[in-house]
């Protein structure tokens, strides 16, 4: 009987760090790793040890800060590399080393110029090599969304042979289709011989806007590893966003497949993140987004103020927002107005409601968004009429 829980494993700190731009130095890094650690990731990638002597350092120092999560420095199918990740993560309370190399057609030609066969003898060799230095070895075929599935169940058996514990199937370029990567990944399991010893990982980059939807094609397939990071951030378009595969996983709960996340930290952490790396989010971000949560049409607002479910799926509370945030515009009605001014202080009849709402009009048509300040323009002007 197969587990029902979704391991995540966090690469912002490796796959999310080579966003151009955004460089973190150790101690950055560090407060990261801390705090994904207490988000309950599973794993923490903490970088490429041999890249950099920086690099090393940062997966030396997080290898001995984190407590609960596994920690993991990824490598090329190369020995140096495999030597250079193990000494880094020599003091890691759970070590894994994640090595591998491509396997589709192109890889195979362009950046190897080798044969199949030499493309399965060098990753059993890194597999069997990592296994010198730690248990726990990930073994990633990279670019394996184009790569041919019957080649690439070779690979996993042989890897599988030498002692890969959990293997990656990353979809490299964001070129497959939720249908399609599902497919792989139980074609995978339907046809590599000792494949239920080991996890199965999904590692979706965003080129088509894809990524999220793909691993959970892949964990609804079998996969029970998801690889993310914080805000979706990664190569060119992006890994899978952490905060949504996790809320899609909780949100759906009759697919049974859960997380050990504490999703009342995903907002902060996405703060956090954003502010460390130095890259913003875009407002209508799922779950994270500064519109995540917000309503400004007016047949919105009246459907939210008499009962949030009616436009939100989740409550924001849930992933760490205080509450949903009603924006007054020129779309808004009236009950939105007298929903914001009730909340600073004043309690409309129904007479000052119209009134207030024909300044307020005047004021939305102005300016994109009414204030609270503007409110309280609007309430002097109320009051002077009623007055008169
Ligand atoms: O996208 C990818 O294939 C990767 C591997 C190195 C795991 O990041
Ligand atoms: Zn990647």
């Amino acid at each position: 009987m197969q587990s029902d829980k979704i391991q995540i494993f966090d690469t912002t700190l490796r796959d999310g760090e080579q966003v151009p731009g955004c460089k973190l130095d150790t101690q950055q890094k560090l407060v990261i790793a801390e705090r994904l650690d207490f988000l309950g990731v599973d794993v923490i990638e903490a970088g490429f040890p041999v890249s950099s002597p920086g690099d090393f350092t940062s997966v030396q120092e997080i290898a001995k800060l984190v407590k609960n999560a596994a920690v993991c420095g990824l490598t090329r199918a190369i020995k140096k590399d495999i030597e250079i990740a193990a000494d880094a993560l020599k003091f890691a309370n759970k070590p894994r080393i994640h090595t591998g190399i491509g396997t589709s057609d192109s890889h195979i030609q362009y950046k190897f110029n080798a044969s199949k066969k030499e493309v399965i003898r060098r990753a059993k060799e890194a597999v069997l090599y990592a296994k010198n230095f730690v248990d726990d070895v990930e073994f990633y075929a990279e670019d394996a969304g184009r790569t041919d599935n019957a080649f690439l169940a070779k690979v996993c058996e042989e890897v599988i042979k030498s002692g890969a514990t959990v293997l990656n199937i990353p979809d490299t370029t964001g070129y497959c289709l939720p249908e399609e990567y599902g497919t792989k990944i139980k074609y995978l399991k339907d046809n590599v011989k000792g494949i239920e010893n080991v996890i199965i990982s999904c590692h979706c980059h965003n080129d088509l806007g894809l990524a999220t939807a793909n691993s959970i094609a892949g964990a609804v397939n079998g996969a029970r590893q998801i690889e993310c990071t914080v805000n979706g951030i990664g190569e060119r378009a992006g890994n899978t966003a952490l905060e949504e595969v996790v809320m899609i996983l909780k949100q759906h709960p009759y697919l049974n497949l859960q997380t050990d996340i504490n999703t009342k930290l995903l907002y902060d952490t996405s703060m956090m993140v954003r502010e460390r790396m130095g890259m913003p989010v875009q407002p209508n971000k799922a779950i994270v987004g500064a519109n995540a949560f917000a309503h400004s049409s007016g047949i919105h607002q009246d459907g939210v103020i008499k009962n949030r479910e009616t436009y939100e799926i989740i409550n924001p509370a849930d992933v760490g927002v205080i509450e949903s945030a009603i924006v007054l515009t020129a779309r808004s009605g009236r009950a939105a107005l007298a929903y914001r001014a009730k909340k600073i202080g004043y309690e409309l009849t129904k007479i000052q409601l119209d009134t207030a709402y024909k300044t307020f009009l005047q004021f939305a048509d102005r300016q994109k968004e009414v204030i609270d300040e503007d409110i309280h323009q609007i309430m002097k002007q109320v009051n002077k009429i009623s007055k008169i």
